[in-house]
């Protein structure tokens, strides 16, 4: 007979490697930072592991996929049992594969990137023996979690399930279509691609790898957890479904405003640029249904720091999602392209956004899984919220600063037709925004610490709980 309780065990060890995998992501964001402020740390001369141009990759496969990977997975099986009042499908095996099987492809992503083994495409780096790994792994993923939906107990599907699901789906569709490759040895491959039609692919996939990874599974951790927390309903569950039809039709299209004024064709440049600023709508549309979920209820805000986590992860979205509509028109992409201000854009929408919510969902669960009632140190939440929020706005004013100035340096010509800055004078007028950035992400840093420290003192002394599965009538679907 089928064990009536939720399986806890997968989503508590996600969930602690999530803070693990954060701090050890970071760390290195930290070191590449730095190395970018005082280039002697590349170490050059004492061997080649900790160049910038191998910690850098290193540092973005940690975040994304350790880190984001790892806080997507915990929440979606955790959300997805509660909300179908059923335990994950594929028994212990199947989930217990999924979690050992993305720790091993991110130690293997740990060794072989500062080794300099890489297939040279952003975000798809890993080469073709790991990719194929991520895609068992993947699969395993989809069959749990779909299973675990085919097995519901209510008709419906919550909506935070839906987003889960495109992310789940589209990162399969994403990953397997950008690295079809032909290897040429154990640890190298060519792309089946080639010339513009490579590049096309690539940000088809790296866009995507920000809509659906960064931002589809977010969304569904964000329709779970803010409702939870504030302990109100959904603003509004009409709203919700539109947002989610909407968001992953335009999301598809938008790839294209990574390659302005290349060698792509002009009109797939205009349509990603008018697709990007439509994306505008369906994006405010959500942060919108999620902040107003508060509504009535304004004053908890003061009071709850894993609330004000989730709110200011919603106001960062929604910055971010204003910011790349208008980085993608054309005229301003020509300003922002190649500078320190896509950095800040990315990292407005990383730090503030994919990581506030984890954090605040992390801060939520943590203490569920454990069988208590809150994380240890109420305090030390509203320690880190203040100390993570000082260090994004740091990152990412000093980037649009140094970024805007980039730009305008770098477009400036003496009347025979020649730059008038140097490249390398831009680079030293960067340098006091690099220490900014880079103190920026050590406070960050030490948040995630602080969390560190208190989710141990929250588990040292904790039994971990299988909480049981309320019996409902199980009705048609
Ligand atoms: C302590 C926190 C962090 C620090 C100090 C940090 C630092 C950095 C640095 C120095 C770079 C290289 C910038 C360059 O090439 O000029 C970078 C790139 C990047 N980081 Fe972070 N980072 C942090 C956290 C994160 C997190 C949490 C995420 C994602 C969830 C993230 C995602 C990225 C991405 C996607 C890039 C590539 C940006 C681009 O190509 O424009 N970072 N980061
Ligand atoms: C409506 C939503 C958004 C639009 C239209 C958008 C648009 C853009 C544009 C135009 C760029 C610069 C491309 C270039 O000049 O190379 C960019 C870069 C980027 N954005 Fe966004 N953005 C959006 C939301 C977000 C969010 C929420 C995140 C993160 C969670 C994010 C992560 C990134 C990353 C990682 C890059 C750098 C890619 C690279 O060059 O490596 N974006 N985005």
């Amino acid at each position: 007979m089928e064990t009536q309780t939720y399986n806890y065990k997968v989503v508590r060890q996600f969930a602690i490697m999530t803070v693990i995998w954060g701090i050890i992501g970071m760390f290195v964001g930290v070191y590449a930072a730095a190395e970018l402020r005082w280039p002697a740390l590349n170490l050059s001369d004492v061997a080649p592991w900790f160049h910038f141009g191998r910690i850098r990759p290193l540092h973005t496969n940690a975040v994304i996929f350790a880190f984001g990977g790892c806080g997507l997975i915990a929440t979606s099986y955790y959300v997805v049992q509660r909300t179908c009042n059923a335990r994950l499908f594929g028994g212990n095996l199947l989930p217990a594969f999924t979690f050992w099987g993305w720790q091993l492809v991110i130690v293997l992503a740990a060794i072989t990137l500062p080794l300099g083994y890489t297939q040279g495409k952003e975000y798809a780096e890993l080469e073709w023996p790991i990719d194929i790994l991520i895609t068992a792994v993947w699969v395993a993923y989809a069959i749990v979690f779909f299973g675990t939906i085919a097995k519901r107990k209510m008709k419906h599907i919550y909506v935070a399930n839906w987003f889960y699901g495109a992310f789940i789906l589209a990162v399969a569709l994403l990953h397997i279509v950008n690295n079809i490759s032909i290897p040429a040895g154990g640890f190298k491959s060519y792309s089946v691609y080639y010339g513009a039609i490579d590049a096309m692919v690539q940000w088809w996939y790296g866009h995507n790898a920000v809509g659906f990874f960064l931002t589809a599974g977010f969304l569904g951790m964000m329709y779970y957890f803010v409702p939870k927390q504030a302990n109100r309903p959904v603003y509004s569950y009409r709203l919700s479904v539109v947002h989610f039809w909407a968001l992953i039709f335009t999301y598809m299209w938008a790839g294209p405003h990574h390659l302005h004024y290349t060698a792509l064709p002009d009109w797939t440049q205009s349509l990603g640029m008018v697709l990007s600023l439509i994306l505008f709508a369906p994006s405010w549309g959500g942060m919108i249904n999620g902040i107003m979920t508060l509504s009535g209820a304004w004053d908890k805000l003061r009071t709850d720091p894993i609330l004000k986590f989730l709110i200011v992860s919603l106001s960062f979205y929604g910055m971010s999602t204003f910011e790349g509509p208008m980085m993608s028109i054309k005229t301003v992409n020509a300003l922002s392209h190649y500078t320190d201000w896509t950095v800040g854009h990315v990292h407005s929408g990383a730090l503030g956004w994919v990581g506030f919510v984890t954090i605040g969902s992390l801060y939520y669960l943590i203490p569920r899984l454990y069988g208590k009632k809150e994380m240890y140190s109420v305090k030390l939440i509203n320690a880190h919220f203040w100390i993570a929020t000082l260090g994004v706005v740091l990152y990412i004013t000093s980037m649009w600063a140094s970024g805007v100035m980039q730009g305008l340096m770098w477009s400036q010509l003496n009347p025979d037709g020649t730059l008038t800055h140097s490249f390398i004078a831009s680079v030293s007028r960067s340098m006091p925004f690099y220490l900014i950035r880079f103190l920026g992400g050590l406070l960050y840093l030490s948040g995630m610490c602080i969390m560190a420290y208190n989710v141990y003192r929250t588990v040292a002394d904790a039994q971990p709980v299988e909480a049981e599965i309320p019996a409902l009538p199980k009705t048609e679907h």
